[in-house]
């Protein structure tokens, strides 16, 4: 949930470090820090509350000279978001700096231990005791840092990303991971030799290292690096035993990483998804043959063919679109879907088998409780497939199999284009496996295929015609609660327009089957609530139209979602958005945009950080 960004090399150090923590300030931004050994040798650290740009306009009189440094934008978990509780955090003798993302689960043990000893702490996070108990590990064990850093992460429980910086040692920046990401960025001027302009940038991800390479390594769990300002990068395990380092060409760009004329990059995203989906389905539909090439699927077939019941197991927006992929996925292939929120699976003893297959959908491929989900299927024996977003993450890398959305870097906290990715990817996965199992008749197939290729210019349509909704979502800033309906396909997109209206603008909203409305939530309809249904022409409408006119009844305001030409929802709403016509199963891909554009232009009116509303985190890596 925070970020970390690191440079060593022959640039000054502070405006990279800057520059990266706005990248990564979309994973936390209670307040922020930097550390930098400046040319005079002293090492410093900056602190601030709030975001970074209170960080830079405390450091403006500084000194902020010097070519290493470490950096941190934070997402409080142990002690509240204020400066002295902000990374990064100094050692007893204030040579070593240190900056974290994780949690130290036994750091309350430790720090007592560490007090008695006669150690001093000055804040209240668990990240000081690791600085701490790294120093004390060097003085007791009268050893060198690298050495310290490995005895210290060998007595701590719980999940890191560190980045320490020793002011004895300007050459060197020390990383290591376990359980939260950390990807290494080599310099060009790298060379084996270790001639030239070498540089190294550590990131939380890759947006604060696209910039100047994109020759990567990604840290894996229980590695520590040791950069060195001459081009060395020596990656050990804890048991100090040399690893090789894998280098990889980060596929992305950095207009990607802009806001390309928008207001906010939730906008930009929402608009992106005609081309992201486009993107998604790229060389994995074979329109002559209306065949679908997904080599997840294809190269597992043995398994899909035998498989004998799919868990799907995600958070958030994710769980959303696994509600979604159950449906299609159930009615595609015959499989029995179950979908499961990750945090609650991880913790129960779920009754699996060899035979099912597990799903881990994320979109940063990092949720903390979406990684345990799948750590226990494996355990248990089951065969795992990820759906992600962020290439080289976590999940990706502990799954048998799986397929990248490719929708590109998703910024906003409020997911959009990555909801439609993994619903079209979910399409594309029952589609493939219905093929290997030849559950669906030919002729639907191929209209099903057809169909799909179709969506991104009827999203470009619904895009375009839902335009409309910045004039009247000003109606409802005042409102304290909303309620959001659908029915079968489009009930968990009622779930998903309320997530994004709750996120991003603070307001009380509630989705449902509308079926169940008469089982109590009717009581709360007045004419003071607005309810948003979706009521698209196929599946349920009939079902629908009679629960619309029992809201009616009871003077609800009614906001519609609508197939292009609908009248008789039209005439029973208050404000109407159409979308174009599409099969059952495709409408929750069209019917998300509207609701993510009211929700964007309520969360604008009432004045909202769209982009970083409070308390969120893009990335959810502690549990
Ligand atoms: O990266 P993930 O898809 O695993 O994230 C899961 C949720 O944290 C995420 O979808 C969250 O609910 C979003 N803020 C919703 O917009």
């Amino acid at each position: 949930m925070c970020g970390i960004v690191g440079y060593i090399g022959t640039k000054d150090s502070y405006p990279i470090l800057i520059k990266g923590l706005h990248r990564l300030e979309y994973r936390g931004y209670d307040s922020a820090g930097i550390s930098l050994i400046t040319s005079n040798g002293d090492l410093v650290v900056y602190k601030a509350k709030g975001k970074v740009s209170s960080l830079e306009h405390d450091t403006a009189d500084k000194d902020i000279s010097g070519t290493i440094g470490i950096a941190h934008t934070r997402w409080a978990t142990h002690g509240e978001p204020n400066a002295t509780n902000a990374h990064p955090h100094y050692s007893e003798s204030h040579n070593l700096t240190l900056v974290h993302n994780g949690i130290i689960e036994n750091y309350k043990p430790l720090r007592t231990e560490l007090e008695k000893n006669g150690l001093t702490f000055h804040s209240e996070t668990d990240t000081e005791v690791l600085v701490q108990l790294i120093e004390y590990m060097q003085i007791t064990h009268q050893c060198d840092t690298v050495t310290a850093v490995h005895l210290a992460l060998k007595n701590v429980v719980g999940a890191y990303a560190i980045a320490i910086l020793d002011k004895r040692n300007p050459n060197q920046l020390i990383a290591a991971r376990k359980g939260s990401p950390l990807i290494i960025g080599v310099g060009k001027g790298n060379s084996t030799a270790g001639e030239g302009n070498a540089e190294f940038l550590l990131g939380s991800d890759a947006t604060p290292i696209i910039e100047y390479t994109d020759q990567v390594i990604y840290l894996k769990d229980e590695e520590i690096a040791v950069l060195n300002r001459n081009g060395k990068c020596a990656i050990t395990n804890l048991d100090s035993i040399q690893q090789t380092p894998q280098l990889q060409t980060l596929q992305m760009s950095l207009d990607e990483l802009e806001k390309g004329g928008f207001q906010h990059f939730m906008l930009k995203e929402i608009y992106e998804q005609p081309n992201a989906i486009r993107t998604c389905m790229k060389g994995r539909i074979d329109p002559q043959n209306h065949d679908i090439l997904l080599s997840g699927v294809i190269d597992h077939r043995d398994r899909f063919l035998n498989a004998k019941r799919i868990i799907i197991c995600a958070c958030g927006t994710s769980w959303h679109s696994a509600l979604i992929g159950k449906y299609f996925i159930e009615e595609a292939t015959k499989i029995p879907v179950e979908v499961e929120y990750a945090s609650e699976f991880r913790y129960r003893n779920p009754v699996i088998s060899k035979q099912d297959i597990v799903i881990a959908i994320s979109q940063s491929g990092e949720t903390a409780d979406t990684l345990a989900a799948i750590q226990l299927a494996r355990e248990k024996g089951c065969f795992v497939y990820g759906i992600c977003n962020v290439i080289g993450s976590s999940i990706p890398r502990n799954t048998d199999s799986g397929t990248y959305i490719h929708v590109g870097p998703e910024i906003g906290v409020a997911s959009t284009k990555a909801f439609t990715g993994q619903l079209t990817t979910l399409i594309l996965f029952g589609l493939a496996i219905a093929k290997v199992r030849q559950t669906l008749d030919e002729q639907l197939f191929h209209q099903l295929v057809d169909d799909l290729m179709l969506i991104p210019e009827k999203m470009q349509w619904t895009l375009e015609h839902s335009k409309g909704i910045e004039q009247f979502a000003r109606t409802f800033t005042y409102c304290k609660n909303f309620i959001y309906l659908g029915r079968g396909y489009n009930y968990p997109v009622a779930l998903e327009g309320a997530l994004k209206l709750k996120e991003i603008s603070y307001i009380h909203a509630e989705g449902y089957p509308a079926a169940e409305m008469k089982h109590g939530p009717i009581a709360l309809i007045d004419e003071e609530m607005p309810v948003v249904v979706i009521a698209p022409k196929r599946g349920l409408y009939d079902k629908v139209v009679s629960n619309i006119q029992e809201i009616k009844s009871r003077k609800g305001r009614i906001i519609s979602i609508v197939t292009e030409g609908d009248t008789i929802v039209k005439n029973m709403s208050d404000y109407c958005i159409e979308i174009p016509d599409t099969r059952d199963s495709y409408a929750p891909l069209l019917a998300v945009i509207p609701l993510q554009m009211l929700a964007y232009y309520i969360a604008i009116t009432k004045g909202r950080d769209v982009d970083q509303p409070r308390n969120l985190a893009k990335s959810v890596t502690v549990e």
